[in-house]
């Protein structure tokens, strides 16, 4: 595997590797993504053994501008407003795949909508355009283990399943894109994430409405409609402990704010001056570091869940919730 920063000649052999059906990691402002060819069955399935990935969980597909995304998803006019204002960025649209579409339907894991995302780092919207073709991308972590934020992160997760990792330096929201489904006339949010649920509400001027676990995980009949959302999604190999005080003997501290308790363990803080952006950025890196302590529990200080405390507050829940059995 090829560890590379993205200049014009590393961004011209990735982009013919993506067109030649290898998977290529690159740098987005939220987390690394695991890149193949969307139109590609064969290469897109490689991206599901590569992270040992349930095949019902389907894939963003990256473009390089919204008139892409339009090209492959019905976008409605509250859609491609939002698109408008928040693109290229942290955004992922979930729409109705257009009947003419090319993508390989194990993008979309065999569903009627699709995925898509214009990213905002300069390295991705460069690798799109040399591929010429979308790109398929999750996150270029082991399913189920925390996000990478860091080439370094990508290499211990995936080694030599990745042919080629752009290395653009550390993520700079550090977590995955808010996920919205516009297929109908009021927008839902399906993942908390980058963009914050006050920002979508100030630009349609009206609440957003938010997918119940049932209908984000399944557990009624029928799939579910974010299937990506299972509750044992970004674990450390720790256990992970919550709105902790302090840490006991054994732990590793993860913390939050200018106040923090002596601990004779490892300890990393999120934000010293209690930042919630600077926290995000640092928590999948910071929850890594300290999972790579051997520390067999990790406490986390309580984060407020205002703005993006929401969606930091969401992953730790779902760190915490532990290993749960796979569905499907
Ligand atoms: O920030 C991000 O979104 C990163 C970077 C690489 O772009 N990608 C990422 O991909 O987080 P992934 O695969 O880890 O998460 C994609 C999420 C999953 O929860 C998946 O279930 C959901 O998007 N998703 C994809 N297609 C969908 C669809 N057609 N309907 C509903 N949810 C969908
Ligand atoms: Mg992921």
């Amino acid at each position: 595997m090829l560890v590379t920063e993205p200049t014009d000649d590393a961004i011209a052999k990735a982009g013919a590797a993506i067109r030649a059906g290898r998977l290529v990691a690159f740098p987005t402002e939220t987390v690394y993504g695991l890149g193949a060819d969307a139109t590609n069955a064969r290469a897109v399935a490689e991206i599901f053994a590569a992270k040992a990935r349930p095949t019902f969980n389907p894939l963003i597909v990256h473009v390089g501008s919204l008139d892409a995304a339009a090209a492959l998803a019905e976008l409605s006019p509250a859609a491609l407003a939002l698109g408008r204002a928040l693109w290229p960025g942290p955004l992922t649209l979930v729409a109705r795949r257009r009947a003419d579409c090319a993508i390989a339907d194990l993008v979309t894991a065999g569903l009627d909508t699709i995925a898509v995302r214009v990213p905002a780092h300069a390295a991705a919207l460069a690798l799109i355009a040399a591929a010429g073709v979308p790109i398929a991308a999750p996150s270029a972590n082991r399913s189920g283990h925390v996000s990478p934020t860091r080439a370094a992160h990508v290499a211990a997760d995936l080694g030599e399943r990745v042919s080629m990792i752009l290395d653009g330096g550390s993520c700079k929201h550090g977590l995955e894109s808010t996920v919205l489904d516009v297929t109908g006339e009021a927008v839902r949010l399906l993942r908390l994430g980058a963009v914050t649920a006050a920002t979508i509400e100030a630009l349609t001027g009206r609440p957003v409405s938010r997918a119940t676990v049932a209908e984000r995980d399944g557990g009624g009949d029928g799939l579910p409609v974010s299937p990506g959302q299972l509750l044992n999604h970004y674990s450390p190999r720790a256990r992970v402990r919550l709105d902790a005080e302090r840490a006991w003997h054994g732990e590793a501290l993860l913390a939050f704010g200018p106040v923090v308790p002596p601990h004779d363990g490892p300890v990393l803080n999120l934000s010293a001056s209690g930042d919630l952006v600077e926290a995000a950025a640092n928590l999948y890196a910071g929850l890594r570091e300290l999972d790579d302590t051997g520390a067999a529990s990790i406490a986390v200080m309580p984060i407020p869940r205002e703005g993006l405390g929401e969606a930091i507050n969401d992953r730790l829940a779902r760190a915490a919730a532990g290993r749960l059995p796979q569905k499907g």
